[in-house]
């Protein structure tokens, strides 16, 4: 029942032949980031690994091996990549509460005090040439000081010195909110790294849960089985036992240091902005650690690719919870997460006005920018057929929904933020389902095509594989 830690994650993708590793040394203030940006911009999406860089400093470095493609992050889930929107909703219904152990193999080796020192990580440079500094960009957890429940999510933080990092906590988010909780009575915060833990928590770290649901327990329903937390050693948080690398820490009140340029996932670099320290108090790992970093910055990237998947699920099961069972399913375009992204629904509208109404409620809710709805008879995941869809069902004037006005993730919308001033964002909502009235298909029969492709193997043409948008078109009625 799902993996037990990172390492048997990898024996597994290993076997499936999605994981390369690299023997020759490599410097991870250029070359590792250059080479994974390789991966994403020059391998098709299908044909992405993860990389096992075994060379590049004082430990192996691991990128790209849960977000290659929608088929690792599959593996990562233990599925196919067809469940796994229906493992997601799975666990998003019933999530397993972790379980806390004694002893811990992260916490194998206890570093504190001046031996807790971040130049023994092998931590990249991302956007080599631009990024200010080396970046941790892996999960990290917080507390709420008043209702005591946990949040893991990634922000990513800049190493300041040995000892320090500055964390882009995003005002809004919720680790942010956790942190808060703490400062404004005055509390140093507490907050730990957790460098690559079984691949379920990564998983779910990513998706846009409401505060207070502990992203853990999520991953405890991915796994269908509790994800096991230990104590950390000098803060009041609870850790993934079966992790890599912790790096214990606490925020102040009031120290605050820049942070960035950074290399974001949208593709731009980020300006440099205020954000709080953060100070090392300790630093747990295994005997013979891995380092795993999440490749973000010019898309697509791990970080795309891991919050679209983790993101689609969500939005499914928020829309069967609201009664629309006859949507069916959901796809979220893999270059740009669940942020300001493409999102497309597919379903099967019950009254008129009913597609407009799921885009509406979909864009409202979520951080999506732009909002598709399609019948059932396409592909979502088809470039082709949602052209298609859009060609001859969607009429602009009438079929469009423009939502002015939204603020919320504006901040981080490239096309609004370059205006240079503090503005708001939009969206749009596109309704490209069937109206009524449509006339058939200009299709001949299944029989009649099934009868053809038999004459198609009998003339030695080379073979081919029915598309799913033709079976699609197949089976309609008329
Ligand atoms: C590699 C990577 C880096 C990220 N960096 C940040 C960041 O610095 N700040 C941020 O607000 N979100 C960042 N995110 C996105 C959040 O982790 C993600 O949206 C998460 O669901 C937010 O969790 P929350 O809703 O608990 O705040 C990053 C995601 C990835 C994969």
């Amino acid at each position: 029942m799902g993996y037990r830690d990172l390492r048997d994650f990898l024996v597994a993708l290993e076997g499936r032949g999605r994981l390369r590793r690299i023997a020759q040394p490599v410097d991870r203030s250029w070359e590792l980031a250059c080479i994974a940006r390789w991966l994403y911009q020059a391998v098709p999406e299908r044909e992405r690994f993860g990389l096992l860089f075994e060379n590049a400093g004082a430990m192996p470095v691991v990128t790209a091996a849960i977000g290659a493609s929608r088929e690792t992050y599959a593996i990562a889930l233990d599925t196919t990549p067809e469940g796994i929107i229906p493992a997601w909703v799975r666990a998003l219904s019933h999530p397993i509460s972790p379980v806390r152990v004694a002893q811990a193999p992260c916490q194998e080796i206890v570093l504190t005090g001046r031996s807790a020192s971040l130049d023994l990580l092998p931590i990249p440079i991302w956007t080599p040439g631009k990024d200010v500094a080396p970046y941790l960009t892996t999960l990290t957890i917080t507390r709420d000081a008043d209702a005591g429940f946990q949040n893991c999510a990634v922000y990513r933080s800049m190493v300041l010195d040995e000892r320090r990092v500055v964390v882009n906590l995003n005002p809004g988010r919720h680790g942010w909110r956790c942190v808060e909780s703490y400062l404004r009575r005055g509390l140093p915060a507490p907050i730990t790294w957790v460098i690559a833990t079984e691949p379920a928590v990564h998983c779910a770290a990513v998706a846009n849960v409401p505060y207070g649901v502990d992203e853990v327990s999520i991953a405890g329903g991915l796994k269908g089985t509790p994800v096991e937390t230990v104590k950390a050693r000098t803060i009041d948080l609870a850790v993934p036992a079966h992790a890599e690398i912790v790096i214990e820490g606490e925020i102040r009140p009031d120290d605050r240091a820049r942070e960035g340029p950074f290399g974001e996932f949208a593709g731009y670099m980020s300006q440099a902005v205020e954000r709080p320290v953060a100070t090392i108090t300790a630093i747990t790992h295994r005997r013979d650690p891995l380092y795993y970093g999440y490749i973000s910055q010019f898309p697509p990237s791990e970080s795309t690719t891991l919050q679209s998947l983790g993101n689609c699920g969500l939005v499914l099961k928020q829309l069967h919870d609201l009664g629309h069972a006859s949507v069916r399913d959901v796809h979220i375009d893999l270059t740009y997460g669940g942020l300001l992204a493409h999102g497309v629904i597919a379903m099967r509208p019950q009254y008129p006005g009913h597609a407009r109404q799921i885009g509406r409620i979909v864009a409202d809710t979520t951080l999506l920018k732009r909002v598709t709805v399609v019948d059932e008879d396409i592909d979502i995941r088809d470039a082709q057929h949602l052209d298609w869809a859009l060609n001859a069902r969607y009429d602009p004037a009438r079929d469009t929904v423009l939502v002015s006005g939204t603020f919320s993730p504006a901040d981080m919308d490239p096309a609004v933020r370059s205006e240079g001033r503090e503005a708001a964002g939009s969206k749009i909502v596109i309704d490209a389902t069937e109206k009524s009235g449509a006339p058939p298909f200009s299709l001949p029969s299944r029989e009649l095509m099934d009868k053809a492709l038999e004459s198609w193997r009998a003339a030695g043409l080379p073979p081919i594989e029915v598309p799913r948008r033709v079976d699609l078109a197949l089976a309609r009625k008329k």
